[in-house]
C-alpha cells in the first residue's frame, strides 16, 4: 500500500479519537467543573431558627445530579443504613457492640447513654474537639431499645396528639435510636435540654459546622421536613462515618438524598 491508499482511513482513525477524547470529558469531568451546589455555593446551614430565608439548598430537594455525584464511599456500608418513617427495624434489633461514651448529661438514664463501638468512639473525639473550641457538647440519649421507643411514642401521642407527636416522635421499630448509631446530644446553655434554640447556641453551630469532621450529620435539617419526614432537631445527630458525613456535609443533603432515597 502507498501513502494515499492509507490516508482516508488514518484520517478516520484520527476522527474518532478526537471525538472520543471530547465525549470522555463531557461525560466525565463536566459535572464536577459546572456544578454549583457541590462546590459548596448554596449558604450552610448554621442552624439558625431566626435565620429568615432559607436557600435553596434548605428548601429543595436535591436534584438527581446531586444524587448521583460520583462518590468513593461505600453505599452499603452498615453505618449508612437508612431508618426512617418507611424503614424500620425488626423489633429484636439491638447492636452488638454498644459502648458507653465519656460525655453524658448526668440527669437522664445511663441505660440509654450508648453508642455503637464507632459511633462511641467518635462521639468522645468530636466532644473533645468541641472542648478544644470552648463547647461542652454531651449525650443525652443514644441507643433506644424498641421497648423504650414504645413507651416514649405513647407519651408524645398522650400529650400531643398522633399527627403532632409523629412530627418529632418515631413509632417504635423506625427510630433512628434503635440503630445505636444516633445520639441526642445537648450544653449547659440550654440546660440540657433538645430544644430549636440549641441551633442558634454557640456549640449548636459549632456541631452543624464540625460534626462531619468526627463522622456525624445533623440527621433532620432546617427545610428538609418534607424528605425527612421530622422537624428540625439541631441536637439529633447521626453517625454515617467520616468520608460520608462530609460529602452530606458539603453537598447539603439529607441521608435520604445522599442514598437516592427521597
Ligand atoms: N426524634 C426522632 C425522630 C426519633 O424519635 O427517633
Ligand atoms: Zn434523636
Amino acid at each position: 500500500m502507498n501513502r494515499n491508499e492509507e490516508s482516508p482511513a488514518l484520517k478516520a482513525l484520527v476522527g474518532v479519537l478526537i471525538f472520543l477524547v471530547f465525549a470522555g470529558f463531557y461525560f466525565y469531568l463536566a459535572p464536577y467543573v459546572s456544578d454549583g451546589v457541590g462546590d459548596g455555593q448554596a449558604d450552610r446551614q448554621t442552624g439558625s431558627m431566626s435565620s429568615g430565608q432559607a436557600t435553596s439548598a434548605e428548601v429543595s430537594p436535591a436534584s438527581s445530579e446531586d444524587q448521583t455525584q460520583p462518590s468513593a464511599v461505600d453505599k452499603s456500608s452498615e453505618y449508612l443504613t437508612l431508618v426512617n418513617k418507611t424503614h424500620g427495624l425488626n423489633r429484636a434489633y439491638e447492636p452488638d457492640d454498644l459502648r458507653t461514651v465519656r460525655a453524658t448529661a448526668k440527669d437522664r438514664e445511663a441505660e440509654y447513654q450508648k453508642l455503637r463501638k464507632a459511633a462511641a468512639k467518635a462521639f468522645n473525639d468530636l466532644t473533645a474537639g468541641a472542648k478544644e473550641a470552648g463547647c461542652t457538647i454531651k449525650l443525652t440519649t443514644g441507643y433506644r431499645p424498641y421497648s423504650y421507643q414504645k413507651v416514649l411514642y405513647k407519651q408524645y401521642i398522650d400529650m400531643d396528639g398522633k399527627e403532632k407527636a409523629e412530627q418529632y416522635s418515631a413509632k417504635p421499630g423506625y427510630s433512628e435510636h434503635q440503630t445505636g448509631l444516633s445520639a441526642d446530644v445537648s450544653s449547659p446553655s440550654v440546660g440540657y435540654q433538645l430544644v430549636r434554640k440549641y441551633g442558634r447556641t454557640k456549640a449548636g453551630t459549632w456541631l452543624a459546622e464540625n460534626g462531619h469532621r468526627y463522622g456525624f450529620i445533623i440527621r433532620y435539617p432546617k427545610g428538609k421536613e418534607s424528605i425527612t419526614g421530622y422537624e428540625y432537631e439541631p441536637w439529633h445527630i447521626r453517625y454515617v462515618g467520616k468520608e460520608a458525613a462530609a460529602e452530606i456535609y458539603e453537598r447539603q443533603l439529607t441521608l435520604e438524598e445522599y442514598l437516592g432515597e427521597s
